[in-house]
């Protein structure tokens, strides 16, 4: 049953655990949160990430990191965070995601140059470590709002992700087009290399192209039916990055490990078991078998991927499954269960791919509806193996020295903590302003949400 969070203590959340039914590991020992991780020839200074999380803040016209952009990153690294993972930049003109999404180029790369450094400053003056830095590519696929305007692009026709969305006669991709996508994605990868980005993460999550391939059974022709078609178009790209890449740096991805579309449409899910469950339906119904993306994550390391992250669900959908909250977007249910049972469903989740992928550090996520309890969690996650590196996603927007805070005092701040009010994600899916913490750094983006509230109800489709 929904409940928002009203813990205070350790022992208030280990009784609401117990009282569900409900396991995860704590520890005291924050100490292991600083500890040094190898993640190929590179060695992280701690074990936190910042997430991927999109800004909507890019120059409209150009696609470059604007001032908001830059002040953003300015603040993770100073947050003190040995992972900088940056967001989605759309690969393709019309595989945006909105206006605002960034968007990377031979004329905007020394806007990037300067984030880089920017991001390397920071860390060296605030923190006194190196920082690792990733950046995510993308295609928006079903999500794509090439100049603002929607229109979509589907990997295969999903009947029920169709009707939900309204994309019955939205185009589905070609073969070229895919193969021509392929080297846009190598392209961008060169370029945010030249950048001075460390990693190259190609983005396969949250229904966008490259997750929806993964289970386009119904695709007929190279990317689709049976898992080598599906995978091909995510490991020829990984493979052609690899290669392409200058030394020194590295490919990884966001890759998903469930799609919650019934069989035979989703990643993740039972084959065979046929679901007549609309999407926005607790996914709990539909049968997860991590069968194919363990198999794929294990190949995914085989190709040399240093470190992996992961992720799962449709926001659109199911938002309480990859980012637990108490607040729902407007005009949207309230998550069908108890947040917490949200956490503890993607931690299981990680546990399961770290036990299978022991020689690569796999990061977390989800774990900012436990506010200021996380850190215990964190170092529990940590000793016992759940996972190898713990990512802040929206406490990165609100509480960007949180890490320092965990490190240095052993302590989050509560009146710092991320509130999971969903405002962020309600700022992207009014597609107006640029987004941030609304409740903890209100001067700048209070003023962001008030312009989506000012035009109305988004009608337009948007992953969130
Ligand atoms: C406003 C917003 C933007 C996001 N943008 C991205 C993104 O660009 N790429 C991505 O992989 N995940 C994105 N996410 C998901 C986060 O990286 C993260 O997985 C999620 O917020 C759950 O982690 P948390 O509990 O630490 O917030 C976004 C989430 C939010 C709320
Ligand atoms: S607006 Fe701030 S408090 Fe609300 S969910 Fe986003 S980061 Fe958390």
């Amino acid at each position: 049953m929904f409940k928002r969070f009203d813990l205070k203590t350790l022992d208030d959340l280990k009784c609401a655990l117990s009282r569900s039914a409900l396991h995860l590991p704590f520890s005291d020992n924050l100490g292991c949160l600083a500890e040094p991780v190898k993640i190929g020839e590179r060695t992280l200074a701690n074990r936190f990430t910042v997430q991927p999380m999109e800004g909507v803040d890019a120059d409209p016209v150009s696609g470059a990191p604007s001032e908001l952009t830059s002040r953003r990153y300015r603040r993770y690294a100073a947050g003190g965070s040995a992972l900088i993972w940056a967001e989605a930049v759309a690969v393709s003109d019309d595989g945006v995601s909105g206006l605002r999404q960034l968007r990377v180029n031979r004329s905007n790369l020394d806007v990037y140059k300067r984030v880089v450094e920017l991001i390397r400053s920071s860390a060296a003056e605030e923190c006194g470590h190196e920082v690792t830095s990733v950046i995510q590519l993308t295609h928006s696929g079903r999500y794509s709002r090439p100049g603002g305007v929607v229109k979509p692009l589907k990997a295969q026709h999903n009947p029920e992700l169709d009707l939900a969305l309204g994309m019955q006669d939205a185009e589905t991709v070609s073969d070229d087009y895919l193969l021509r996508l392929q080297d846009n994605f190598v392209e961008a990868a060169l370029l945010l290399a030249e950048a001075g980005f460390d990693g190259i993460d190609l983005k396969a999550v949250h229904g966008y192209l490259v997750a929806e391939l993964l289970g386009a059974r119904r695709r007929a022709g190279r990317f689709g039916g049976s898992y080598e078609n599906r995978t091909r178009f995510f490991r020829e790209c990984v493979q052609r990055i690899k290669e392409a890449l200058p030394q020194g740096h590295f490919v990884t991805a966001r890759c998903t490990v469930l799609e919650p579309s019934a069989y035979p449409y989703g990643w993740g899910v039972v084959e065979n078991v046929v679901n007549d469950r609309s999407p926005d339906e607790n996914v709990n119904e539909v049968p997860i078998d991590l069968a194919e993306p363990l198999r794929l994550l294990q190949e995914c390391v085989a190709l040399g991927m240093p470190l992996i992250n992961i992720s799962i669900g449709y926001p659109r959908f199911q938002a309480y499954m990859n980012r637990p909250h108490d607040n729902a977007l407007r005009e949207m249910p309230l998550p069908p269960e108890d947040p917490l049972r949200s956490v503890v469903r993607f931690q299981n989740i990680v546990r399961e791919v770290q036990k299978t992928l022991p020689e690569v550090p796999v990061v977390t996520a989800a774990l900012a509806w436990l506010r200021h309890l996380m850190p215990q969690v964190a170092a529990g996650l940590v000793e016992e193996g759940w996972c190898t590196l713990i990512g802040q996603g929206r406490n990165a927007f609100a509480y960007p020295d949180s890490v320092r805070d965990i490190l240095e005092k052993g302590a989050m701040d509560t009146r710092k903590c991320c509130t999971t009010c969903s405002l962020c994600s309600q700022i992207m899916k009014d597609g107006v302003g640029c987004t941030g913490c609304v409740v903890r750094d209100k001067d700048i983006y209070a003023a962001e949400l008030l312009k989506g509230l000012k035009r109305g109800s988004q009608k337009e489709n948007c992953a969130f």
